[in-house]
């Protein structure tokens, strides 16, 4: 089929990319030409793993290509993809403005019938507003437009291998003819027809995708619903993190008990800094808003939120206590991004810790395995380390905030050496505290006995 993807943010790039792969012909576009020019030009504006190889393959195959021209691109596909951002306002409700103008071009570009399909994470009823704004900007044309919701669960850090390996793909339609559609598009997927550039030789067994037709309400809800509900998880796990602490037991052992509970699920249960990054977080404030619209009191959510913010309070008191003054001291920091496997860091715990120890006049030295060009933008204030010893060195504490997989491996003595106090102060319960004692660490993390 021919696909249009509008918007080439990583859920953008990821879907335009894996829909080529699995065997469709697709347009990415985007209203920023220079990434459009980095797109063309071979280079990739994000880190995402896997996603340079599906995107050069798919290129190389000649099914997937970039355009600066947003109306051509809109034009060529018979099913469109809008995969915009929905950044929060200032009150916390999601900014729709991006698809309202997707809405404009489509509705004035399109001369064949369009599937429309919302991929953004969107407030409930988005679509019928969707529908409505195709209807009016399209009032001179006899264009069919259909509108469908295809919300999607994409992880950062694992996001191609979750588009081609999904659990359950969710499609909101109003009739037979979009749910044919939507079908055909996900068919390879569905099927597992498709030559996995994730697993070598073979991809693990397990069960098909689940495949879940509801209304496009419903699916919209389902998106909103299912982001919510795992930022109340992880602060739900980071008030028991609290409460151990107090009470002299170990988070790690009574979330793995919990876990194993088929009904609670080990997932989204470990405790520290929180969540960021561009999902949870904003997701949740426009779902409290959406509900607070709708007359229905989520004042959970709020908590759920509030427990967040906190979180880097908790920590910086850890920092406090253990370094007593802050103001001139050198700390390390390991991990910028929001969590790993990805160079993101809107949102990130990490910036806003960073934050708090630049204003209280300490001095930061930072490294993260991927997020150190992007965080020299947002924080040209502080100094940047070519590795983690680098950023240990002569540093009077070190200080995990990403739970990067070379963090956990790194040679601790050499890095206990090179400290000018060895004291860590990890922020994701990464590391073993009995261990890093015996290597000689002070050592304080959430939740765990001192
Ligand atoms: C999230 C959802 O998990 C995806 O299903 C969804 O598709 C995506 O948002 C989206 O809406 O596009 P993502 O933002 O990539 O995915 O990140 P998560 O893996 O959900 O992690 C979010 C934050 O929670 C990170 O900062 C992570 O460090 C933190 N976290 C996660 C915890 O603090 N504890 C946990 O147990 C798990």
């Amino acid at each position: 089929m021919k696909i249009s993807v509008v918007g080439t943010g990583y859920v953008g790039l990821v879907t335009g990319a894996c829909l080529a792969e699995i065997g469709h012909e697709v347009v990415c576009t985007d209203n920023d030409a220079a990434k459009i020019r980095t797109l063309e030009s071979g280079g990739l504006p994000i880190y995402e793993p896997g996603l340079e190889c599906v995107v050069g393959r798919a290129r190389k195959q000649g099914r997937l290509s970039f355009r600066a021209n947003p109306a051509d691109a809109v034009a060529a596909g018979d099913a469109i993809f809008i995969c915009v951002g929905t950044p929060p306002l200032p009150d916390g409700d999601a900014d729709l403005s991006a698809i309202d103008h997707v809405a404009r071009l489509v509705a004035t570009e399109a001369k064949s019938p369009k599937l429309v399909i919302e991929k953004s994470t969107v407030p409930a009823r988005t679509g019928q507003e969707l529908k409505r704004a195709l209807a009016v900007y399209g009032r001179k044309t006899s264009v069919t437009f259909r509108v469908a919701s295809n919300p999607e669960f994409l992880r950062e850090g694992t996001a191609v291998e979750d588009f081609l390996h999904p659990d359950r793909i969710v499609v909101g339609v109003e009739d037979e003819t979009a749910e044919r559609q939507l079908k055909d598009i996900y068919e390879p997927v569905l099927e597992r027809k498709f030559d996995c550039p994730v697993h070598t030789p073979a991809c693990p067994d397990g069960p098909a995708p689940a495949w879940l037709v509801t209304t496009i309400n419903s699916a919209e809800l389902i998106k909103h619903a299912s982001n919510s509900f795992l930022a109340l998880k992880i602060s739900y796990a980071n008030m028991v993190a609290d409460l151990a602490e107090r009470l002299g037991a170990d988070i790690g052992e009574v979330t793995r008990a919990m876990g194993m509970d088929p009904r609670i699920g080990p997932s989204f249960l470990s405790a520290g800094l929180g969540f960021g990054g561009f999902c949870l977080p904003k997701d949740l404030q426009a779902f409290v808003h959406l509900a607070e619209r709708s007359g229905v009191d989520f004042s959970m959510l709020k908590e759920a939120e509030k427990i967040n913010r906190r979180r880097i309070d908790r920590f910086f008191e850890k920092i406090r206590e253990a370094l007593w003054v802050v103001r001139g001291k050198q700390i390390g920091v390991l991990g910028l991004a929001f969590k790993p496997n990805t160079d993101d860091i809107r949102f990130a715990p990490a910036v806003d810790l960073i934050n708090r120890l630049v204003a209280e006049g300490g001095r930061v030295r930072a490294y993260d395995p991927q997020a150190m060009e992007k965080a020299r933008a947002m924080l040209p204030q502080i100094e940047y380390a070519e590795s983690a010893y680098e950023a240990a060195q002569d540093s009077e504490a070190l200080v995990i905030a990403t739970e990067w997989d070379e963090f956990r491996t790194l040679d601790w003595e050499r890095v206990r050496e090179t400290m000018a106090r060895p004291l860590i102060l990890d922020g994701r319960n990464l590391l073993s505290p009995c261990e890093m004692r015996k290597r000689g660490f002070e050592y304080r993390s959430f939740g765990r006995p001192d």
